[in-house]
């Protein structure tokens, strides 16, 4: 194809709406995409005008069935190029079913959907179909959490012990939804959200951290989800313990009730030869704690190969990622940009019809999003069961 920026079709995004606005500015980050069409609300009538009122000219739908029906006789240089679903999680799996039957390229929102079902439905179509499809992983976008990956995954720790992957929040310590606050009011309602309220919404970030950058997966699980709030349906706390693929221990954690927290997403992995500690309100850097050693800070673009800790031969795309020197902070819209920038280049290569590499490496894949769907299924059987070791299915 030409090196025409890929255009890009939003679901969901209007009135108030949350995560389109990081994304929509990752998307035009490199001017190598262009957000060109929306069906931005569920309503027809206010779709069109959330459109008409967009902060730069896009060509608006009433619902994502006409934007999807409409991509079909559309010259080839306006045609989509992807599809970005920033719906609630209920709409996920109509819209990126749709859009993959339709030859358009899907990158969607975490969690995958609702429901075991429907995440194999998309797993297979994604497979039988061949088309790229993207979950938005945000944290794994830092260029740390791919430092970590490589970290830990080349055994410079040794083997993993323990981990410990945790998400803390805070602004569901009070009933908010009872306010009528847009995003509260659809994340504890089991129809909207699913099986899990914290941990479908954050809890499935901390499990797609630890197996990022370990590469473990969990195999059996003792999960407690707890209800702090009164009258709220679904957990609004999550703490699991996990036994792992390679029979090292983690606990994946998280909690919307702890006043004063905001989005602390953080792991610490303890190897056989020492622990990495990072946190995503801190993403410039992770720390290294070695035995009887200083601890060490690596920067983001500031990593000596050779250094005594690091080897020699780092790997060159991880040293090339960063874009801006050390000391000008990258942070969560530069974590969202690297993962469309590399969609990009999966999208491009399909559209070339070139063998593309949605493996996992540089954003989380449609497997990846399986995974945090079977994860809380899991966890959903074992807590009501009193937090009984529980298997996970075997992937599909
Ligand atoms: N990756 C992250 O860091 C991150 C952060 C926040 C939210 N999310 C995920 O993003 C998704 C959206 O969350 P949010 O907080 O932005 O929600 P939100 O409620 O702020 O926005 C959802 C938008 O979808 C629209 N919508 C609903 N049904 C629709 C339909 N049928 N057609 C078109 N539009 C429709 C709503 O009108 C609204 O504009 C969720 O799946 C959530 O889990 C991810």
């Amino acid at each position: 194809m030409s090196n025409r920026p890929l255009n890009v079709g939003l679901v969901g995004g209007g009135k108030g709406a949350f995560i389109v606005h990081p994304h929509q500015k990752a998307i035009h980050f490199d001017g190598t995409r262009r957000v060109v069409a929306g069906a931005l609300f569920p309503d027809p009538k206010i779709a069109l005008e959330e459109a008409a009122n967009w902060p730069y000219p896009i060509k608006g739908y009433g619902s994502y069935d006409e934007m999807i029906a409409a991509n079909a006789s559309l010259p080839p240089d306006q045609k989509l190029d992807y599809i970005l679903i920033v719906t609630p999680n209920f709409v996920h799996y109509d819209p990126a079913m749709k859009a993959m039957k339709a030859g358009i390229a899907v990158f969607c929102e975490k969690p995958l959907c609702l429901n075991l079902k429907e995440a194999n439905d998309l797993v297979q179509t994604a497979r039988k179909l061949k088309v790229p499809f993207g979950l938005a992983h945000t944290y794994l976008g830092h260029w740390t959490s791919r430092l970590s990956r490589y970290i830990v995954r080349s055994g410079l720790l040794g083997d993993v012990r323990w981990v410990d992957s945790y998400y803390l929040q805070g602004w569901l310590a009070t009933k908010l939804e009872a306010t009528g606050q847009t995003q509260a009011v659809w994340r504890v309602d089991p129809k909207r959200a699913g099986g899990s309220g914290c941990g479908g919404d954050i809890g499935t970030h901390a499990l797609m951290q630890l197996r990022y950058v370990t590469g473990l997966n969990v195999e059996q699980l003792s999960a407690q989800l707890e209800t702090f709030v009164q009258g709220r349906m679904l957990d609004d706390h999550f703490t699991i313990y996990c036994k792992l693929s390679n029979g090292g221990k983690a606990l994946v954690r998280a909690s919307q009730i702890c006043i004063g927290y905001k989005n602390d997403l953080g792991i610490v992995v303890a190897g056989t030869k020492g622990t990495l500690v990072w946190r995503q309100e801190e993403p410039e850097s992770l720390t290294i704690l070695l035995p009887g050693q200083p601890d060490r800070v690596y920067w983001r673009g500031a990593v000596t190969p050779g250094d005594g800790f690091l080897p020699k031969d780092m790997p060159a795309d991880l040293m090339a990622e960063p874009t801006i020197p050390s000391g000008h902070p990258e942070a969560f819209h530069d974590a969202f940009a690297r993962l469309h920038r590399c969609f990009e280049a999966d999208v491009r290569k399909w559209k070339e019809g070139k063998p593309f590499n949605s493996d996992g490496a540089k954003y989380a894949n449609v497997e990846d999003g399986w995974m945090g769907i079977a994860f809380i299924e899991t966890c959903v059987k074992s807590s009501k069961k009193k937090g009984a070791w529980t298997p996970m299915p075997k992937a599909v």
